[in-house]
């Protein structure tokens, strides 16, 4: 039990309860029992004492309420170095209090062993992450930039948790969505266009040679513009766009045939689902695949040859009943999903970006903004800022450029996730950049700071790790101590709940208890410098490791 290698502290927590729940009802199934462990007060709270009471109550002689049932829960918890004191309130509440000396040694470790001890344990091997996704032949908009800051930071975190992620960009190049504006300005008015046009992405779809040689082209124009939007933001994804599972569209839809779910209706192919007057059309009345029918195959695709055992969507909200009929009405996932959590299917919806009118953000000058001229727009403000700070004197060209472009990015990419990814949100860029509150550029100082503080202590940090000892004496101390050790279930609880925006709360809390810590305890030059200097470099190891999973680059000076 001494040992921190069973995952995220509050997962070693709630084992060392489990333990005791056995051990305090011997005759009652409680490996069913949730463990509710909670950080809140004390360091941990299990209040389980009240749901056991419910179920020893008439049956059990030895208990007369929840206090006394919390008593037994305190008095069984297993012998352990991680726990200072324990102590039973209320109805049964347990509170524990953690070892200062246990909370220490853990972040000794973390800092000689490096920061992927802490990484969650999922119990998942495969995920795809299918995000960005944009259209060809179209702008890429910012609903897809929010798909591709979210579903980046997402497929980061699972990465981090040792899940192979594939990064999977589901772009939109096969449908009549493959026209250009002014196409499809005709095709909505000219019926006679319209069904030429409908005819053309029949035969492209059957392989006719010439379409495809134009369609090829089309669509590599589109790929360099989105390109540059992904290495600006240094986003990595693989396209398998929707052509690509054209061919497997056939056997799926017979498939489901040979199951009974598609029917004819008005001469189209089609999935009814209950309570729902439309059905979902997988074959149009002129034989032509549409977005459904690949999304059924491309779900196909994934779970039985990729063997992906999470799939996740990102798309805006509007979205969302799309992918779930889909998956349940194939048939293709566990039924119960508490005993087969996986293979399943997520939908990570998320809000509109708006303008500071409150209506959808657009520029001056056009209705859709070019996501390229938007980072260009925050590096270049955030570049002006640091000119006007003077580090135009102070920093080589290539600094000024690195930090400018790390700061515009970062500052996007954090306003972006820092919201619950549901609600909407308002696109500024005097918010984002400034550097008080809760932004990206407050953050990016504050680890820049931490790093400007051991490098002037003129100590080696390497060599303070393998000598060095960690004490945890004042409670500012202690209270960052705990906060760094809650790394680990946090990502976790990102990750699996999907929400990028806890992750940031973590990281800004972080900084809060950082700096709470530097205005109580003297670093440089104090008795405790060591000890102190360390608890710096486990803070700055955290909010980098915090950074890179958001997809922000730190910058070691500002
Ligand atoms: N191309 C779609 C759009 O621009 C998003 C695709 C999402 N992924 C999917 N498998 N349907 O809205």
């Amino acid at each position: 039990m001494e040992e921190d290698n069973g995952g995220s502290l509050k997962k070693q927590i709630s084992k060392l309860f489990q333990t005791s729940l056995k051990t305090t009802l011997p005759d009652t199934d409680v490996d069913s029992l949730v463990v509710a462990c909670t950080a809140k007060f004390g360091d941990y709270q299990c209040n389980n004492a009240m749901s056991l009471w419910a179920l020893v109550k008439g049956k059990s002689t030895q208990f007369k309420g929840p206090p006394a049932i919390g008593q037994a829960i305190r008095g069984n918890l297993p012998e352990t170095e991680m726990i200072e004191e324990s102590s039973v309130a209320g109805p049964g509440f347990v509170n524990i209090v953690l070892s200062s000396k246990w909370i220490a040694k853990s972040i000794e470790k973390m800092l000689k062993s490096g920061i992927e001890i802490w990484a969650p344990r999922l119990n998942l091997k495969t995920a795809v992450v299918d995000f960005s996704s944009p259209n060809i032949a179209k702008e890429m908009h910012v609903g897809h930039l929010r798909s591709t800051i979210i579903g980046d930071a997402l497929a980061r975190m699972l990465e981090f948790s040792n899940v192979n992620v594939l990064r999977r960009n589901h772009v939109g190049d096969w449908g009549t969505q493959v026209f250009y504006k002014k196409s499809k300005e005709r095709f909505d008015k000219d019926p006679d266009f319209k069904e030429r046009a409908q005819m053309a992405v029949v035969q492209l779809q059957g392989g006719e040679e010439n379409y495809r040689r134009a369609w090829a082209q089309i669509c590599e124009i589109s790929r360099r513009e989105f390109d540059m939007v992904y290495q600006r933001l240094g986003v990595k994804l693989e396209e398998k766009g929707e052509s690509f599972y054209n061919p497997y569209i056939p056997g799926v839809l017979e498939g489901l045939s040979e199951k009974g779910l598609i029917e004819e209706s008005e001469g189209a192919r089609v999935i009814f689902f209950k309570g729902k007057k439309v059905p979902l059309i997988v074959v149009k009345s002129d034989g032509g695949y549409n977005y459904a029918s690949t999304d059924l195959a491309a779900l196909w695709y994934r779970l039985n040859d990729e063997k992906a055992e999470w799939i996740i969507y990102l798309t805006d909200v509007g979205q969302q009943g799309h992918f779930e009929m889909a998956a349940r009405r194939a048939g293709w996932l566990p039924q119960d999903e508490k005993l087969h959590p996986y293979p399943k299917t997520s939908h990570v919806g998320f809000g509109l970006v708006l303008g500071d009118d409150g209506k959808r953000f657009r520029t001056r000058s056009s209705e859709v903004v070019r996501l390229v001229d938007l980072l260009d727009e925050a590096k270049n403000r955030s570049k002006a800022a640091l000119v006007g700070r003077g580090k135009a004197e102070e920093w080589t060209d290539e600094e000024l450029e690195q930090t400018a472009e790390a700061v515009g990015y970062g500052a996007v990419k954090y306003a972006d996730l820092k919201n619950n990814r549901i609600t909407n949100y308002t696109f500024n860029y005097d918010q984002m950049l400034n550097d008080k509150g809760n932004t990206a550029v407050y953050l990016l100082y504050a680890h820049a700071r931490i790093c400007s503080i051991i490098r002037k202590s003129g100590k080696v940090v390497e060599d303070l790790k393998e000598t060095g000892t960690i004490v945890l004496a004042h409670p500012a101390e202690r209270a960052l101590g705990l906060h760094l050790l809650q790394f680990a279930e946090i990502v976790e609880e990102a990750c699996s709940n999907l929400l990028p925006n806890v992750l940031c709360e973590y990281l800004y809390n972080l900084s809060e208890n950082f700096t709470t810590f530097y205005t109580n305890c003297q670093v440089v030059g104090s008795p405790e410098e060591t000890s102190r200097l360390l608890l710096c470099e486990a803070t700055a190891v955290v909010m980098r490791k915090c950074f890179h999973l958001l997809g922000i680059e730190p910058v070691y000076k500002l």
